[in-house]
Protein backbone atom coordinates (compact mmCIF):
# COMPACT_ATOMS: atom_id res chain seq x y z
CA UNK A 1 0.00 0.00 0.00
CA UNK A 2 2.04 2.84 -1.26
CA UNK A 3 -0.41 5.23 -2.21
CA UNK A 4 -1.25 8.45 -0.66
CA UNK A 5 -2.82 8.28 2.20
CA UNK A 6 -5.81 10.32 3.15
CA UNK A 7 -5.64 10.43 6.86
CA UNK A 8 -8.73 11.57 8.09
CA UNK A 9 -10.97 8.57 6.79
CA UNK A 10 -11.01 4.82 6.12
CA UNK A 11 -13.28 4.41 2.80
CA UNK A 12 -15.23 0.77 2.96
CA UNK A 13 -14.00 -0.90 -0.27
CA UNK A 14 -16.18 -2.13 -2.48
CA UNK A 15 -19.10 -1.38 -0.21
CA UNK A 16 -21.63 -1.29 -2.81
CA UNK A 17 -20.84 -4.31 -4.65
CA UNK A 18 -21.03 -6.07 -1.74
CA UNK A 19 -23.65 -4.69 -0.48
CA UNK A 20 -25.95 -5.83 -3.57
CA UNK A 21 -24.56 -9.53 -3.44
CA UNK A 22 -26.07 -9.47 0.43
CA UNK A 23 -28.90 -7.35 0.16
CA UNK A 24 -31.47 -10.04 -1.57
CA UNK A 25 -30.89 -12.11 2.20
CA UNK A 26 -31.48 -9.30 4.44
CA UNK A 27 -33.61 -9.72 7.33
CA UNK A 28 -31.27 -11.75 9.51
CA UNK A 29 -27.95 -11.53 10.97
CA UNK A 30 -24.39 -11.00 9.28
CA UNK A 31 -21.05 -11.50 10.36
CA UNK A 32 -19.05 -9.00 9.65
CA UNK A 33 -15.25 -10.94 10.41
CA UNK A 34 -13.26 -7.81 9.58
CA UNK A 35 -14.66 -4.98 11.62
CA UNK A 36 -12.16 -2.14 10.71
CA UNK A 37 -13.86 1.51 11.06
CA UNK A 38 -17.38 -0.12 10.54
CA UNK A 39 -17.93 0.41 7.50
CA UNK A 40 -19.78 -2.85 6.36
CA UNK A 41 -21.52 -3.08 9.60
CA UNK A 42 -23.02 0.08 9.88
CA UNK A 43 -24.48 0.21 6.27
CA UNK A 44 -26.05 -3.63 6.60
CA UNK A 45 -27.40 -2.18 9.84
CA UNK A 46 -29.21 0.97 8.15
CA UNK A 47 -31.50 -1.97 7.38
CA UNK A 48 -33.50 -1.88 10.59
CA UNK A 49 -34.63 -6.03 10.08
CA UNK A 50 -30.55 -6.88 10.07
CA UNK A 51 -28.69 -7.55 13.02
CA UNK A 52 -24.89 -7.78 12.57
CA UNK A 53 -22.46 -9.75 14.44
CA UNK A 54 -18.65 -8.14 14.01
CA UNK A 55 -15.48 -9.31 15.18
CA UNK A 56 -11.81 -7.83 15.08
CA UNK A 57 -8.45 -8.80 16.19
CA UNK A 58 -7.72 -5.14 16.90
CA UNK A 59 -8.89 -4.09 20.52
CA UNK A 60 -8.76 -0.64 19.95
CA UNK A 61 -11.38 -0.59 17.69
CA UNK A 62 -13.65 -1.18 20.49
CA UNK A 63 -14.58 2.77 20.73
CA UNK A 64 -15.86 2.51 17.22
CA UNK A 65 -17.92 -0.42 18.59
CA UNK A 66 -19.29 0.85 21.43
CA UNK A 67 -20.57 3.87 19.27
CA UNK A 68 -22.64 1.52 16.88
CA UNK A 69 -23.88 -0.53 19.77
CA UNK A 70 -25.32 3.01 21.45
CA UNK A 71 -27.11 3.88 18.14
CA UNK A 72 -28.31 0.07 17.06
CA UNK A 73 -28.33 -1.33 20.58
CA UNK A 74 -29.27 -5.23 20.43
CA UNK A 75 -29.07 -5.24 16.67
CA UNK A 76 -25.06 -4.86 16.87
CA UNK A 77 -22.65 -6.95 18.91
CA UNK A 78 -18.76 -6.82 19.09
CA UNK A 79 -16.43 -9.40 19.72
CA UNK A 80 -12.81 -8.57 19.91
CA UNK A 81 -11.40 -11.70 18.66
CA UNK A 82 -9.79 -13.75 15.53
CA UNK A 83 -11.77 -14.79 12.89
CA UNK A 84 -9.88 -18.17 12.37
CA UNK A 85 -11.90 -18.99 15.94
CA UNK A 86 -15.56 -17.90 14.05
CA UNK A 87 -17.27 -21.26 14.84
CA UNK A 88 -17.18 -20.43 18.51
CA UNK A 89 -20.07 -17.93 17.61
CA UNK A 90 -23.74 -19.81 18.40
CA UNK A 91 -25.87 -18.44 16.09
CA UNK A 92 -28.68 -20.14 13.81
CA UNK A 93 -29.84 -18.41 10.72
CA UNK A 94 -26.35 -16.25 9.96
CA UNK A 95 -27.24 -15.04 6.07
CA UNK A 96 -23.76 -13.73 4.86
CA UNK A 97 -20.02 -14.17 6.50
CA UNK A 98 -17.79 -10.99 5.02
CA UNK A 99 -14.17 -10.26 5.10
CA UNK A 100 -12.57 -7.54 4.17
CA UNK A 101 -8.95 -8.56 4.59
CA UNK A 102 -5.84 -6.69 5.78
CA UNK A 103 -5.72 -3.50 7.65
CA UNK A 104 -7.38 -0.65 8.12
CA UNK A 105 -6.77 3.04 7.75
CA UNK A 106 -6.30 3.52 11.44
CA UNK A 107 -4.05 0.52 12.00
CA UNK A 108 -1.99 1.94 9.17
CA UNK A 109 -1.74 5.70 9.83
CA UNK A 110 -0.89 5.08 13.34
CA UNK A 111 2.42 4.78 13.17
CA UNK A 112 3.66 3.61 16.27
CA UNK A 113 1.95 0.00 14.88
CA UNK A 114 4.81 -0.12 12.61
CA UNK A 115 2.13 -1.76 9.94
CA UNK A 116 3.80 0.74 7.31
CA UNK A 117 7.28 1.82 5.95
CA UNK A 118 6.33 5.25 6.94
CA UNK A 119 6.60 4.32 10.79
CA UNK A 120 8.87 5.16 12.93
CA UNK A 121 10.95 3.50 15.72
CA UNK A 122 10.35 -0.16 16.83
CA UNK A 123 9.29 -2.53 14.75
CA UNK A 124 5.81 -4.14 15.41
CA UNK A 125 3.03 -4.78 13.10
CA UNK A 126 1.10 -6.62 15.29
CA UNK A 127 -2.79 -6.01 14.52
CA UNK A 128 -4.01 -7.97 17.68
CA UNK A 129 -4.09 -10.78 19.66
CA UNK A 130 -0.92 -11.66 18.63
CA UNK A 131 2.29 -13.96 20.47
CA UNK A 132 4.92 -12.07 18.72
CA UNK A 133 5.90 -8.80 17.17
CA UNK A 134 8.04 -8.20 14.43
CA UNK A 135 11.22 -6.77 15.92
CA UNK A 136 11.78 -10.38 17.78
CA UNK A 137 11.99 -12.11 14.35
CA UNK A 138 13.99 -9.56 12.36
CA UNK A 139 16.11 -9.39 16.07
CA UNK A 140 16.08 -13.57 16.43
CA UNK A 141 15.31 -15.31 12.84
CA UNK A 142 18.14 -17.11 11.11
CA UNK A 143 19.15 -15.65 7.72
CA UNK A 144 17.63 -18.51 5.35
CA UNK A 145 14.47 -18.41 7.25
CA UNK A 146 14.44 -14.45 6.90
CA UNK A 147 14.95 -15.00 3.36
CA UNK A 148 12.35 -17.62 2.67
CA UNK A 149 9.61 -15.07 4.41
CA UNK A 150 10.61 -12.41 2.19
CA UNK A 151 10.81 -15.08 -0.85
CA UNK A 152 6.99 -16.76 -0.19
CA UNK A 153 5.33 -14.47 1.39
CA UNK A 154 6.48 -11.11 -0.55
CA UNK A 155 7.48 -12.61 -3.88
CA UNK A 156 10.94 -10.53 -3.40
CA UNK A 157 13.37 -10.98 -5.45
CA UNK A 158 16.19 -9.66 -3.32
CA UNK A 159 15.13 -11.85 -0.34
CA UNK A 160 18.98 -13.40 0.18
CA UNK A 161 20.88 -10.09 0.18
CA UNK A 162 18.32 -8.41 2.16
CA UNK A 163 18.04 -11.26 4.78
CA UNK A 164 21.80 -10.90 5.07
CA UNK A 165 22.29 -7.45 5.73
CA UNK A 166 19.54 -7.61 8.53
CA UNK A 167 22.08 -10.70 10.21
CA UNK A 168 24.53 -8.26 9.51
CA UNK A 169 23.16 -5.35 11.03
CA UNK A 170 21.72 -6.44 13.80
CA UNK A 171 25.13 -7.59 15.12
CA UNK A 172 25.82 -3.88 16.36
CA UNK A 173 22.31 -2.50 16.29
CA UNK A 174 18.99 -3.12 17.26
CA UNK A 175 17.01 -2.84 14.22
CA UNK A 176 14.28 -0.25 13.65
CA UNK A 177 11.66 0.53 10.96
CA UNK A 178 14.07 3.24 9.20
CA UNK A 179 16.85 0.92 9.76
CA UNK A 180 14.81 -1.69 7.90
CA UNK A 181 13.86 0.73 4.90
CA UNK A 182 17.39 1.90 4.44
CA UNK A 183 18.43 -1.94 4.15
CA UNK A 184 15.82 -2.72 1.40
CA UNK A 185 16.27 0.98 -0.22
CA UNK A 186 20.47 0.14 -0.45
CA UNK A 187 19.94 -3.45 -1.93
CA UNK A 188 17.13 -2.59 -4.34
CA UNK A 189 18.42 0.68 -5.33
CA UNK A 190 15.05 2.77 -6.84
CA UNK A 191 13.96 -0.02 -8.66
CA UNK A 192 11.27 1.00 -10.52
CA UNK A 193 7.23 0.49 -9.77
CA UNK A 194 6.34 0.31 -6.50
CA UNK A 195 7.72 1.80 -3.08
CA UNK A 196 11.05 -0.61 -2.64
CA UNK A 197 9.84 -1.68 0.96
CA UNK A 198 6.16 -2.86 0.07
CA UNK A 199 7.10 -6.22 -0.62
CA UNK A 200 9.20 -7.02 2.54
CA UNK A 201 6.85 -5.18 4.92
CA UNK A 202 3.64 -7.54 3.62
CA UNK A 203 5.56 -10.51 4.05
CA UNK A 204 6.61 -9.33 7.68
CA UNK A 205 3.08 -8.43 8.34
CA UNK A 206 1.91 -11.60 6.96
CA UNK A 207 4.68 -13.58 9.49
CA UNK A 208 3.47 -11.74 12.72
CA UNK A 209 -0.30 -11.98 11.99
CA UNK A 210 -0.68 -15.36 10.79
CA UNK A 211 -2.54 -14.41 8.06
CA UNK A 212 -2.31 -17.42 5.60
CA UNK A 213 -3.15 -19.95 8.40
CA UNK A 214 -6.15 -17.23 9.80
CA UNK A 215 -7.76 -16.38 6.03
CA UNK A 216 -7.35 -20.74 6.19
CA UNK A 217 -9.36 -21.59 9.38
CA UNK A 218 -11.72 -18.58 9.16
CA UNK A 219 -13.00 -19.43 5.79
CA UNK A 220 -13.59 -23.09 7.10
CA UNK A 221 -15.27 -22.15 10.23
CA UNK A 222 -17.44 -19.89 8.28
CA UNK A 223 -18.93 -22.74 6.31
CA UNK A 224 -18.38 -24.63 9.26
CA UNK A 225 -21.51 -22.32 11.11
CA UNK A 226 -23.33 -20.79 7.43
CA UNK A 227 -26.36 -22.61 6.55
CA UNK A 228 -27.28 -23.69 3.72
CA UNK A 229 -28.28 -20.90 1.11
CA UNK A 230 -26.01 -18.13 2.95
CA UNK A 231 -23.33 -16.39 0.99
CA UNK A 232 -19.61 -16.09 2.00
CA UNK A 233 -18.29 -12.72 0.51
CA UNK A 234 -14.30 -12.00 0.66
CA UNK A 235 -12.25 -8.85 -0.41
CA UNK A 236 -8.78 -9.53 -0.91
CA UNK A 237 -5.60 -6.89 -1.30
CA UNK A 238 -2.64 -9.23 -2.39
CA UNK A 239 -1.88 -12.31 -4.71
CA UNK A 240 -1.62 -14.74 -2.11
CA UNK A 241 -4.81 -14.20 -0.36
CA UNK A 242 -6.79 -14.12 -3.29
CA UNK A 243 -5.23 -17.64 -4.88
CA UNK A 244 -6.47 -19.15 -1.41
CA UNK A 245 -9.95 -17.80 -1.67
CA UNK A 246 -10.30 -18.06 -4.97
CA UNK A 247 -9.09 -21.93 -4.40
CA UNK A 248 -11.50 -22.44 -1.43
CA UNK A 249 -15.01 -21.31 -3.63
CA UNK A 250 -13.64 -22.94 -7.14
CA UNK A 251 -12.65 -26.58 -5.94
CA UNK A 252 -15.79 -26.94 -3.94
CA UNK A 253 -18.21 -25.21 -6.60
CA UNK A 254 -17.52 -27.95 -9.41
CA UNK A 255 -18.50 -31.43 -9.69
CA UNK A 256 -15.99 -33.36 -10.35
CA UNK A 257 -15.82 -36.92 -12.08
CA UNK A 258 -12.85 -39.34 -11.35
CA UNK A 259 -13.74 -40.28 -15.30
CA UNK A 260 -15.64 -39.31 -17.63
CA UNK A 261 -17.10 -42.55 -18.26
CA UNK A 262 -18.28 -42.31 -15.04
CA UNK A 263 -21.98 -41.36 -14.64
CA UNK A 264 -22.86 -38.02 -13.32
CA UNK A 265 -24.91 -39.81 -10.31
CA UNK A 266 -21.28 -40.95 -8.60
CA UNK A 267 -19.46 -37.50 -8.78
CA UNK A 268 -18.72 -35.68 -5.84
CA UNK A 269 -21.04 -32.69 -4.30
CA UNK A 270 -20.76 -29.24 -5.40
CA UNK A 271 -20.55 -27.35 -1.71
CA UNK A 272 -20.85 -23.95 -3.40
CA UNK A 273 -22.66 -22.30 -6.11
CA UNK A 274 -20.34 -20.09 -7.74
CA UNK A 275 -22.56 -17.25 -9.50
CA UNK A 276 -19.51 -15.17 -10.92
CA UNK A 277 -15.82 -16.87 -11.45
CA UNK A 278 -13.68 -13.95 -12.34
CA UNK A 279 -13.41 -11.43 -8.86
CA UNK A 280 -15.37 -8.04 -8.98
CA UNK A 281 -12.83 -5.06 -8.73
CA UNK A 282 -13.43 -1.62 -7.75
CA UNK A 283 -14.48 1.17 -10.47
CA UNK A 284 -11.55 3.63 -11.67
CA UNK A 285 -14.40 6.12 -10.18
CA UNK A 286 -13.53 4.27 -6.39
CA UNK A 287 -9.63 4.35 -7.61
CA UNK A 288 -9.56 7.53 -7.63
CA UNK A 289 -11.27 8.67 -4.35
CA UNK A 290 -9.29 5.77 -2.43
CA UNK A 291 -6.31 4.56 -4.32
CA UNK A 292 -5.69 2.03 -1.97
CA UNK A 293 -8.24 0.09 -3.09
CA UNK A 294 -6.99 -0.58 -6.79
CA UNK A 295 -5.86 -3.76 -5.33
CA UNK A 296 -9.14 -5.35 -4.38
CA UNK A 297 -10.63 -8.44 -5.53
CA UNK A 298 -14.11 -9.49 -4.18
CA UNK A 299 -15.07 -13.19 -4.75
CA UNK A 300 -18.26 -14.96 -3.13
CA UNK A 301 -20.50 -17.78 -3.30
CA UNK A 302 -23.40 -19.26 -1.86
CA UNK A 303 -23.25 -22.55 0.13
CA UNK A 304 -25.01 -25.33 -1.11
CA UNK A 305 -24.45 -28.04 1.06
CA UNK A 306 -22.90 -29.58 4.48
CA UNK A 307 -19.86 -32.02 4.75
CA UNK A 308 -17.22 -30.31 3.41
CA UNK A 309 -13.87 -31.65 4.53
CA UNK A 310 -11.88 -29.25 2.69
CA UNK A 311 -8.80 -31.71 3.23
CA UNK A 312 -7.24 -30.45 -0.63
CA UNK A 313 -7.93 -26.91 0.19
CA UNK A 314 -5.89 -28.03 3.31
CA UNK A 315 -3.39 -29.79 2.10
CA UNK A 316 -2.52 -27.24 -1.33
CA UNK A 317 -1.98 -24.81 1.01
CA UNK A 318 0.38 -26.50 3.70
CA UNK A 319 3.53 -24.61 2.34
CA UNK A 320 2.15 -21.65 3.09
CA UNK A 321 1.64 -22.67 6.70
CA UNK A 322 4.59 -24.10 7.16
CA UNK A 323 6.63 -20.82 6.20
CA UNK A 324 4.21 -19.09 8.68
CA UNK A 325 5.19 -21.69 11.46
CA UNK A 326 8.93 -21.36 10.86
CA UNK A 327 10.60 -21.12 13.86
CA UNK A 328 12.45 -17.51 15.12
CA UNK A 329 14.11 -18.65 17.94
CA UNK A 330 17.82 -18.79 17.90
C1 LIG B 1 -9.59 -3.61 5.79
S1 LIG B 1 -10.03 -3.52 7.46
C2 LIG B 1 -11.77 -3.70 7.43
C3 LIG B 1 -12.48 -2.43 7.12
C4 LIG B 1 -13.99 -2.52 7.27
N1 LIG B 1 -14.58 -3.39 6.27
C5 LIG B 1 -14.65 -1.16 7.19
O1 LIG B 1 -15.52 -0.98 6.33
O2 LIG B 1 -14.31 -0.29 7.97
C6 LIG B 1 -9.52 -5.07 8.06
C7 LIG B 1 -9.74 -5.29 9.55
O3 LIG B 1 -9.65 -6.69 9.75
C8 LIG B 1 -9.02 -6.94 10.97
N2 LIG B 1 -8.45 -8.27 10.88
C9 LIG B 1 -7.44 -8.68 10.07
N3 LIG B 1 -7.21 -9.97 10.25
C10 LIG B 1 -8.09 -10.40 11.20
C11 LIG B 1 -8.32 -11.67 11.82
N4 LIG B 1 -7.61 -12.73 11.50
N5 LIG B 1 -9.32 -11.75 12.73
C12 LIG B 1 -10.06 -10.65 13.07
N6 LIG B 1 -9.86 -9.44 12.52
C13 LIG B 1 -8.89 -9.32 11.59
C14 LIG B 1 -8.00 -5.83 11.10
O4 LIG B 1 -7.67 -5.64 12.46
C15 LIG B 1 -8.74 -4.65 10.46
O5 LIG B 1 -9.37 -3.88 11.44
Amino acid sequence: MNATINLEKHFPVLLNELISIISPLYGGTFIDCTFGAGGYSEKILEEISNNVIALDRDNSLKKIASNLQSKYKNRFKFYNMRFSNIDQIKIKNIKAIIFDLGYSLNQISNLSRGLSFKSTGKLDMRMGLNDFSCDEIISKMSQQNLSKIFKYFGDEKFAKPIAKKIVKLRENKKINTEDLVQIIESVKKNKKGKNNSTKIFQALRIFVNKEITELINGLIGAYNILPIGGVIAVVTFHSIEDKIVKFFFKEYSEVKNSSRYLPKSISTKRYFNLIRKKPIIPSSGEININPPSRSAKLRFAYKLENGCNFKKFVSNFNYLKDIENLNFDA
